[in-house]
């Protein structure tokens, strides 16, 4: 059995934040969904994170996505681990992460656990840097095997000079941590309870440690600041276009191209520079995506094409044109065929087969049939200030340019209305509705106006 604990109660005091460290985001991700996808993606049975500093926000975001322990107040990583309490009869194998690793693979996880077995029941990744910051040192003897970790603010000057250090990630023999996590003490310069002193703990109870040690300084680097976590996200969004560019989609620039790594695409697409894809998205073949468009939880169909536009939490289909300048929100639906010009926007709206709108337009909370035509300057008044109403337009319905449809109302089947009407009355199928003032036209005013103006 596999299980998985992640430390994430710290506040992460250099990321000079109001908000929990692992709530950052690398790559439209925050660091603890990020590990925790990574995680899930080899065959672990629990995971648990420990929540503690901003415990309610990261828990909101985690939801349905692990299990948690509560660390409060925050004595240490040794004692976060303690916190885990709802493992400790479990069996197996269980790995620890700092919460703060975002660019972890599961290739390494998986060498992780497969490095302990019952004659070295511990393992910690380590990495040899060239300047070792404040890092915790890895002490080893003379066969590698380690001996202790110390910690900058508790090392001395020889120890200062190891290279080695410590990642923060570890795998355990499950009975035995827990057993032995009780002997932690906190006797040490920061007053805390270290997961780091198991290692003393495991080899005076006889049991040896080891060290993985990895070439990968990029994967290991954990965020501490927001320097730190601009070099994460380069990194991942690096790793993420190689992959995506290597499975055939074209990137212009992928230096400024930013992907998330739940985003799939079809062939044959292009995406142009200076595009943001986040959260889940399918994208189909041949679409294309033009510099400016922002993304986001949506899916998009084949042979599209998205000009400086903004998607979220929306459908679009097959052979949409949408754009420069639009925005399709809060669960659009857009059906085959359609077109969407400038500066329109549209929220919660079906938007049928064929049906075109073309030019500055708000369509909200409406159901729009097929082969309907939108014309320039429409608006669905959806909203009176309390409540939202919503819009019913049936198939080849024909709205004029300026036309406020008050809702709720339905404009039938082969309707029209004429430019510049404001209907609160519903429209029957082949109707036509004019609503506004006859036009008066008054002879010589028009010279007279000038007149006067020259004056
Ligand atoms: C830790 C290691 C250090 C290692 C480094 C790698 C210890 C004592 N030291 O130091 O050897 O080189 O990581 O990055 O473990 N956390 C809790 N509860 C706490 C304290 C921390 O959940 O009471 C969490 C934090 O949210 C964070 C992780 O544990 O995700 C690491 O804590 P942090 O304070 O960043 O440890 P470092 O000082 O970096
Ligand atoms: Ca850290």
């Amino acid at each position: 059995m596999k299980q998985a604990i992640i430390m994430a109660a710290g506040k992460g005091t250099r990321m000079m934040s109001n908000k929990p460290k692992v709530l950052h985001k690398v790559c439209g991700k925050t660091m603890i969904e990020q590990l925790v996808s990574t995680v899930n993606e080899l065959d672990v049975e629990r995971i648990c994170t420990v929540v503690g500093y901003g415990k309610d926000e990261v828990m909101s975001v985690m939801k349905d996505k692990c299990e948690f322990a509560i660390q409060e107040p925050q004595l240490g990583t040794g004692h976060a681990v303690m916190m885990a309490e709802q493992f400790k009869d479990l069996k197996g194998k269980t790995l620890v992460i700092n919460g703060d690793c975002p660019c972890l693979s599961k290739e390494t996880f998986e060498k992780m656990y497969d490095s302990i077995d019952t004659s070295t029941p511990m393992c910690i990744l380590t990495v040899v840097l060239d300047n070792p910051k404040s890092y915790g040192r890895v002490i080893k003897d003379k066969n590698g095997l380690v001996k202790k970790i110390v910690e900058y603010k508790d090392s001395n000057e020889q120890e200062l000079n190891v290279r080695e250090i410590n990642t923060g990630i570890y795998c355990f023999d499950n009975e035995l941590l827990f057993k032995y996590l009780k002997e932690i003490e906190a006797n040490n310069a920061q007053k805390e309870y270290y997961i780091t002193d198991l290692v003393e703990i495991f080899n005076n109870h006889g049991h040896q440690v080891k060290a993985y040690v990895t070439k990968n300084i990029e994967e290991v680097q954990g965020v501490n600041n927001k320097l730190e976590l601009a070099n994460a996200n380069k990194y991942l969004r690096n790793l993420i276009n190689e992959e995506l560019m290597l499975k055939g989609v074209e990137l212009i620039d992928p230096d400024s191209t930013y992907i998330s790594n739940d985003v799939v695409f079809g062939t044959d697409c292009i995406v142009y520079p200076n595009v943001v894809i986040e959260g889940k998205c399918v994208i189909g073949n041949n679409t294309v995506i033009e510099s400016g468009s922002f993304i986001k939880n949506s899916n998009i169909g084949d042979n599209c094409h998205v000009m400086a536009s903004r998607i979220t939490d929306s459908v679009m289909k097959n052979g949409i044109n949408i754009g420069p300048n639009s925005h399709l929100r809060n669960g659009c639906t857009i059906e085959d065929n359609v077109r969407i010009g400038n500066f329109v926007e549209f929220k919660n709206t079906h938007f049928g087969y064929n049906s075109k709108c073309a030019h500055l337009t708000y369509i909200g909370d409406a159901e729009v049939g097929e082969k309907c035509n939108m014309g320039c300057g429409v608006v669905t008044v959806n909203y009176d200030g309390v409540n939202k109403f919503r819009t019913v337009i049936k198939d080849g319905a024909f709205i004029g340019s300026n036309v406020n449809m008050i809702a709720p109302i339905t404009i039938g089947k082969n309707a029209v209305i004429a430019a510049g009407s404001t209907v609160n009355k519903d429209v029957g199928d082949g109707e036509m509705a004019i609503a506004r003032s006859y036009q008066i036209n008054k002879p010589e005013y028009g010279l007279k106006y000038k007149n006067k103006e020259k004056k």
